[in-house]
């Protein structure tokens, strides 16, 4: 399951570090694709309107805005978060990564490339988030079945129901993967 984090800044250190006052606007940086991206914002902004609305990375979706469809899906340190659940200053020191952090090289990542190869989309909004929440699965453990697949990716909900697509392009990917290390 994902991680979660609504929980109020309690951390002394951090609002003395970012020198958190109220509410009033905080500088602060964030690690995101291996870019360092200053900021001005106030301690209430959630890490998924940081990345959209002050940093211009659309990728990654608001659809629920309340930790409930997994459009939102992150990596924070190689785990998968609901960005719309996280406060932007509480992950000053951390590794994020988003959709568009996925590609390398002008390369696509795998997973990219397995849900254009399976059709697992349709309207295409709940993507990026079942991408990279796929990508964070499998650095998380490797799924030994479909019906462990089911229930990791069970965060991140499809209102098109392209599930089997989706399970599809996974399990190639994890194929794939397999054939590799042999
Ligand atoms: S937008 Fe974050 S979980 Fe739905
Ligand atoms: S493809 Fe439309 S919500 Fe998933």
């Amino acid at each position: 399951m994902k991680e979660n984090s609504l929980a109020p800044i309690t951390s002394n250190s951090l609002c003395q570090e970012l020198k958190i006052f109220g509410s009033e606007e905080v500088d602060l940086s964030l690690n995101i694709n291996n870019i360092s991206y200053s900021l001005k914002l106030e301690p209430r902004v959630t890490l998924l309107d940081a990345l959209r609305e002050k940093l211009g990375l659309m990728g990654t979706k608001k659809a629920c805005d309340r930790g409930e469809c997994g459009a939102c899906t992150i990596l924070v340190n190689g785990r998968r978060i609901n960005s719309c659940m996280t406060l932007a200053v509480m992950h000053i020191n951390a590794e994020i990564t988003t959709i568009e952090g996925l590609a390398q090289d002008g390369k696509l990542h795998p997973m990219q490339t397995a849900f254009i190869t399976h059709d697992a989309f349709q309207c295409g909004y709940c993507t990026s988030g079942q991408i990279v929440s796929a990508v964070g699965m499998i650095l998380e453990e490797l799924p030994k079945s479909e019906a462990e697949i089911r229930e990791k990716m069970s965060g991140n909900l499809c209102r098109c129901g392209a599930y089997p697509n989706i399970i599809a392009a996974i399990r190639d990917v994890l194929e794939e993967m397999e054939d590799a290390a042999i």
